[in-house]
């Protein structure tokens, strides 16, 4: 089914400065998976993390979402399927309020002050920020700027998640709420990390990534609770 799906086909991806750092990238995640990429610093994850909404444009390939080859001309329609919570929350908050910062989508798309506000409370309280909304994000500490971020993310009610680092900054509690918010997630998911204990409780399959290019994939063999991680 390829209802949510995302599929990167033969991607190749060079910066400006001609560094490529994405080699022919292939793989598919189906509609409902939970998949995790993994690699050391510089592998290449982020930047496969930002093709995958059309920050980035592939040089070489194609990247599909939802079947929808990701374009110019696609753009608007795959941002609204494909919510991303980046690897540096500074980059994600920019309003003066939290509040203002996690509606900020919805407003964008229409909803009315009542809906916004029922649907960011909820996304404050899911990720444990509830309290924040009057602060303004430039206030916050690191661990709750990636709180915010991602509840802006899920106040969109994406369609596909796709995160980098979502436990980056974190203290133990609020990573195990990304945890179980990430496993009560029912759609598509795909997450870069170091943290092999967030994988265990929430992927099925790894991809791992080496110097730009997908070297092995393996599966996760249960979701097992890994109380030493
Ligand atoms: N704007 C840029 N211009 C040129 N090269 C870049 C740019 N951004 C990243 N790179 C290079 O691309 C490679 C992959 O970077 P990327 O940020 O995707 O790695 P990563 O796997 O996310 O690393 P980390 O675990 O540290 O987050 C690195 O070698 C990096 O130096
Ligand atoms: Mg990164």
């Amino acid at each position: 089914m390829s209802h949510h799906s995302l599929e990167f086909l033969n991607v190749s991806f060079r910066y400006p400065d001609g560094y490529t750092a994405l080699r022919n990238i292939s793989f598919r995640i189906e509609d409902g998976e939970k998949v995790a990429v993994v690699g050391a610093n510089g592998a290449g994850k982020s930047t496969l993390i930002m093709l995958t909404n059309g920050l980035f444009m592939s040089s070489e390939g194609a990247v599909f979402v939802g079947g929808m080859k990701v374009s110019k001309r696609s753009l608007t329609s795959v941002r609204r399927q494909v919510g991303l919570v980046f690897q540096d929350s500074d980059n994600q908050l920019f309003m003066p309020t939290v509040a203002e910062d996690v509606g900020f989508g919805l407003y964008n798309m229409g909803f009315s002050k009542n809906e916004v506000e029922e649907r960011v409370g909820k996304a404050l309280k899911s990720v444990g920020a509830d309290g924040l909304g009057n602060m303004s994000p430039h206030r916050l500490s690191g661990g709750q700027k990636k709180r915010v971020a991602i509840a802006g993310v899920l106040a969109m009610q994406p369609d596909i998640l796709i995160m980098d680092e979502p436990t980056s900054n974190l203290d133990l509690q609020a990573r195990q709420q990304i945890i179980e918010l990430i496993r009560s997630f029912s759609h598509t998911t795909l997450i870069a990390t170091h943290d092999t204990g967030l994988i265990k409780q929430t992927c099925n399959r790894v991809l791992i990534l080496d110097k730009g290019q997908l070297v092995a994939e393996e599966r996760v063999v249960s979701h097992q609770v890994d109380l030493s991680g």
